[in-house]
C-alpha cells in the first residue's frame, strides 16, 4: 500500500502508525481488473458478481468464508500459458498452489501438465485422470513408497533432489524393471527478490543440487552411469513472487552451460531444461505481473541465445507456474463481524475466518487488498486492518487497507487473488472448518471441495 504524508480519512485519528497512509485515489466501488478474477464485476446494485451470480446468493448457498473459484479464468489462463508457449515447450501447473479432482480435469481438459510434490498430489491425479506421463513429481524428501507409486504409474518424470534420490530413485526403478525419465534439480545461486522462505536458488537451502562447486555436475556424472535412470534434463526454480525476468535469465543461462558443460565431458546433448515456476501476481494494484507471452518471449530467447553460442540444440523448455494460473482466479468471502475502532490507530474488522484460510500474510507478510462487495458505498474510506477470529494476534489476512466507513457487521467482504497457497495451506487452528472452494462458471456455481464439518474433525480424532 503507498504511504504519504496526507491526511487519511474521517475515521482516521491524527496519528497513524507507521507513517501516514494515503487515503486511496480511487473509488472504493472500483474493481481494479489486475486483481480481480476476470467475470467479478459490479451489478447495478453495487454488488459483486462472479460467473454472473451476485456474492450475496453465493453467501448465502454456501456460506462464508468461502473460496469462490472462476473457472473460465482458470481454463483461459491454463490456454494463455499454453499459447505462449506453444508446441515447443510444456507447461505444468504447479500442484501446490491449488489441487483438486475437478482442477486436474480442467487441466488435463486445456492441454497442460502437472507438477506434483506429494504422494497426495499424485493421488489426487491419478485419481482423477491425469495420463501419468503428463505427471512430474517433485520433493526434497520424496519417501521409498512415494517414489515406488510414481514409477509403478509411470510418471513422466521424476525431478531428482539430493544425491541420495539419485542412487534410491535408480534402484527402485531398477527393482520395478523400469528406465525412469529424470531430470536434476540444481540450484543456480541466484537470490530471487522475494521472501527468504519463498527463495529457492540460493545455495543455502534444501532444495537441489548446488552448480557452482561442480556438486550438479557430479550429480550428471552419477545419474548417467545408473542404469535405472534415463537422465532428460536440468530443473531449476528460483523462487516465488518474482517480478523481475533477470532472476530467470541468470538461471537459464546456467542451466545451458552446465548442457554444454554435460556435452563437454560426456557427449550427450540433454533433450530439456525445466526453469520451475515463481511468476508473480497482482495482490495490490500496485502489483505488475507480466504476461505469459512476455515470460514466454523472454524465456525462449535467452535459452536460443545461449544455446547459439554454446553450439548446442535448443532444449525443449518446461515451466511451472502454480500461483500465476490459480492465484488471481479466486477471492475469499467473508461476512463482517465485529468491527473495534481503534482512536488514533486504525479500525480492526473481524472476520469469520482468519489465518486458517490465509496464512500468508501471517507467514511472509504478504499484502492484499479487500473490498466491500455486498453493496456499494459512498462513505468516506477508513482505514481498516482485516483480521480473523483466531486467538492469535498475528491473525492478520489484510494489513492495511481502506474500506467505507459505514461498513457494518453482517456486510460481505472479499480479499481477491487468493486463489494460491490459500486453501491449499489452511488448516484447522482452532478447530476451524477449511472453507469449500466453489466453481463458479457462466451463471452456476458448485462446489469442488466442501466446506469440512465438525464430523470430519471428530471423525479424525480416535482416542
Ligand atoms: N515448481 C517448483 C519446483 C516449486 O517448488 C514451486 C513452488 C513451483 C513450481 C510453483 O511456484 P509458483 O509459480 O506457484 O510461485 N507457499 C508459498 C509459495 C511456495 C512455493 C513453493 N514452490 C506462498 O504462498 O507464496
Amino acid at each position: 500500500m503507498s504511504r504519504s504524508a496526507h491526511p487519511a480519512g474521517p475515521r482516521h485519528a491524527d496519528v497513524l502508525p507507521e507513517g501516514h497512509y494515503s487515503a486511496p485515489a480511487t473509488d472504493l466501488n472500483e474493481l481494479d481488473p489486475k486483481v480481480w478474477s476476470r467475470t467479478v464485476t459490479r451489478d447495478a446494485d453495487g454488488a459483486l458478481t462472479v460467473g454472473g451470480i451476485e456474492v450475496a446468493r453465493l453467501a448465502q448457498e454456501f456460506g462464508t468464508p468461502a473460496y469462490f473459484l472462476d473457472e473460465s479464468d482458470f481454463r483461459a489462463r491454463c490456454r494463455a500459458w499454453a499459447d505462449a508457449f506453444g508446441t515447443e515447450a510444456d507447461v505444468f501447473y504447479a500442484g501446490k498452489a491449488f489441487l483438486s479432482r475437478a482442477v486436474v480435469r480442467w487441466l488435463k481438459e486445456e492441454g497442460l501438465n502437472l507438477d506434483v510434490c506429494s504422494g497426495g498430489e499424485l493421488a489426487t491425479a491419478l485419481d482423477a485422470g491425469m495420463p501419468a506421463e503428463r505427471i512430474a513429481f517433485h520433493g526434497n524428501n520424496k519417501t521409498v513408497a512415494e517414489i515406488e507409486r510414481a514409477v509403478e504409474a509411470g510418471v513422466g518424470r521424476i525431478v531428482l533432489d539430493s544425491f541420495q534420490e539419485i542412487a534410491r530413485v535408480s534402484h527402485i526403478a531398477q527393482r520395478l524393471g523400469i528406465r525412469q525419465r529424470v531430470q536434476i534439480r540444481v540450484t543456480v545461486g541466484v537470490e530471487a527478490h522475494t521472501h527468504e522462505f519463498i527463495a529457492t536458488a540460493h545455495e543455502d537451502q534444501k532444495f537441489g543440487i548446488a552448480l557452482a562447486d561442480g556438486q550438479a555436475a557430479e550429480a550428471v556424472r552419477r545419474a548417467l552411469t545408473l542404469d535405472g535412470l534415463e537422465l532428460i534434463g536440468i530443473h531449476s526454480h528460483i523462487g516465488s513472487q518474482i517480478f523481475d525476468m533477470a532472476g530467470f535469465e541468470v538461471s537459464a543461462r546456467r542451466v545451458v552451460q552446465l548442457l554444454a558443460e554435460i556435452r563437454d565431458e560426456h557427449g550427450v546433448e540433454l533433450p530439456e531444461i525445466d526453469l520451475g515456476g515463481g511468476l508473480g501476481i497482482a495482490y495490490t494494484s500496485d502489483d505488475d505481473p507480466r504476461e505469459p507471452h512476455e515470460i514466454a518471449k523472454a524465456l525462449g530467447d535467452i535459452v536460443t541465445r545461449e544455446c547459439e553460442s554454446a553450439g548446442l540444440r535448443t532444449p525443449r523448455i518446461s515451466v511451472e507456474p502454480g500461483r500465476a494460473i490459480v492465484g488471481p482466479t479466486a477471492f475469499t468471502l467473508y461476512e463482517v463481524g465485529t468491527i473495534k475502532p481503534l482512536e488514533g490507530l486504525r479500525t480492526y474488522v473481524s472476520v469469520d475466518g482468519g489465518m486458517s484460510d490465509n496464512i500468508r500474510t501471517a507467514l511472509y507478510d504478504a499484502e492484499y487488498s479487500v473490498a466491500l462487495v455486498s453493496r456499494s458505498s459512498e462513505a468516506a474510506p477508513m482505514l481498516v486492518r482485516v483480521v480473523g477470529k483466531h486467538c492469535e494476534s498475528g491473525d492478520i489476512v489484510v494489513k492495511d487497507a481502506f474500506l467505507p466507513a459505514d461498513l457494518a457487521p453482517g456486510d460481505l467482504i472479499a480479499v481477491p487473488a487468493t486463489g494460491a497457497y490459500c486453501r491449499s495451506m489452511a488448516s484447522n487452528y482452532n478447530h476451524a472448518l477449511r472453507p469449500p472452494v466453489v466453481a463458479v462458471r457462466d451463471g452456476q456455481a458448485r462446489v469442488i471441495v466442501r466446506r469440512e464439518t465438525e464430523e470430519d474433525l471428530l471423525r479424525l480424532d480416535v482416542g
